[in-house]
């Protein structure tokens, strides 16, 4: 292979084996009168995917399963246990790479569910976009900065005058538009939005998302989109993958995931969408919650609210095989 087409096909993010543990563990004096052991809790076990240059990627499952933490290891808020985050081939964890890693910093961004707990109150919504440009030194003249401000305010719907006012003058809607404007300040060609548009009612939901879509055909981003919701999720992604506690159960192109889920898991928060109620494959009904994550249910953790489980689930892990990660599916047992 010639080194043009290994670098063309080399991911913009890749993602091996990573794993994030806490420990939850009681005071140590409760536990030594209690005699409680250590107790561990395993957020994230063992994901792994990649993202291409310009594509948008999902991350989905119900709120617990560790996407938040996946995002938080991704733009290095959160050393990992074990694994690795690359980006642009870059470690996000190995010591050797930090200068190579603070020269991407600023191209990697984070969107919150909650815009407002990130910005200052008490300052400018003008201040609060140019920080980055400021901060990075990206742009120099106060004249030139508020130029670039004005453009990025006008890129995500906002007016350039919305400048003076402050962040609680806004709506949550308006709020997020800010706060992706600060992103883009930065120069970021990666945008991890976590539950983005979750705190939204649905018609603001869908301007935010066909923003963030328009942004990316614009300007060639790479998203990380993450919720809790397969309906926001389907507008969005072009690859998808599930998760159950810590696990990726299913991964995959998003059309085939829709069209044709495999996991049980996928099966079942899919019967939960509405939209989507008549596809003619047999119903899973939604039932069961999520167990407590310090003690998970042995082999399949799925295996309890699992409708094909048997004995085999309830002792062996299953591996994710072409994509998934089911006994059933790989014993041709699951309905079609
Ligand atoms: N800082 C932390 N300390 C202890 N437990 C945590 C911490 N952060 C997350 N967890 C636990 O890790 C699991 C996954 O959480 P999270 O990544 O927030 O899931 P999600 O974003 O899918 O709702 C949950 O059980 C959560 O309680
Ligand atoms: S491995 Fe077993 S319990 Fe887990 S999803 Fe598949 S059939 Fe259900
Ligand atoms: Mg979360």
């Amino acid at each position: 292979m010639n080194a043009p087409l290994r670098n063309r096909e080399t991911p913009y993010v890749e993602i091996t084996d990573l794993r994030r543990t806490f420990d939850v563990s009681r005071p140590w004096l409760n536990r030594v009168i209690e005699r409680q052991p250590r107790q561990i809790l395993r957020a994230v076990d063992g994901v792994g995917f990649t993202i291409r240059r310009g594509e948008t990627f999902a991350l989905v499952g119900e709120s617990g399963s560790g996407k938040s933490t996946v995002a938080r290891m991704v733009v290095g808020l959160l050393p990992p246990s074990g694994g690795d985050v690359r980006i642009t081939g870059v470690s996000m964890t190995d010591p050797r790479q930090a200068s190579e890693r603070r020269r991407l910093r600023r191209r990697i961004q984070m969107i919150f569910q909650d815009p407002y707990a990130s910005m200052n109150p008490r300052w400018r919504v003008r201040s609060i976009v140019a920080e980055p440009i400021r901060a990075f030194n990206l742009i120099q003249g106060e004249a030139a900065i508020a130029a670039r401000v004005g453009e990025l305010l006008s890129l995500v719907g906002l007016h350039p005058d919305d400048g003076v006012k402050y962040p609680h003058e806004f709506s949550g809607g308006q709020r997020q538009r800010v706060a992706i404007a600060r992103a883009l300040a930065s120069e970021a060609e990666f945008l991890v939005g976590d539950e983005p548009t979750s705190a939204l009612d649905v018609s603001v939901q869908a301007q935010i998302l066909n923003l963030m879509r328009d942004l990316q055909d614009r300007l060639g981003l790479t998203y990380l989109f993450i919720s809790h919701n397969l309906a926001v999720v389907r507008h969005m992604a072009s690859r998808i993958g599930v998760m159950y506690l810590g696990r990726v159960v299913e991964i995959g192109d998003g059309r085939a995931l829709f069209t044709a889920p495999k996991h049980p898991y996928t099966r079942m928060l899919l019967d939960a969408v509405p939209d989507l109620a008549l596809t003619g494959r047999q119903r899973i009904p939604v039932s069961g919650e999520i167990p407590n994550p310090i003690d998970p249910p042995s082999g399949c953790t799925f295996n309890p609210r699992c409708p094909f489980a048997e004995d085999r689930c309830r002792t062996e892990v299953p591996a994710l095989i072409e994509g998934v990660a089911c006994h059933a599916f790989q014993e041709r047992r699951l309905p079609l």
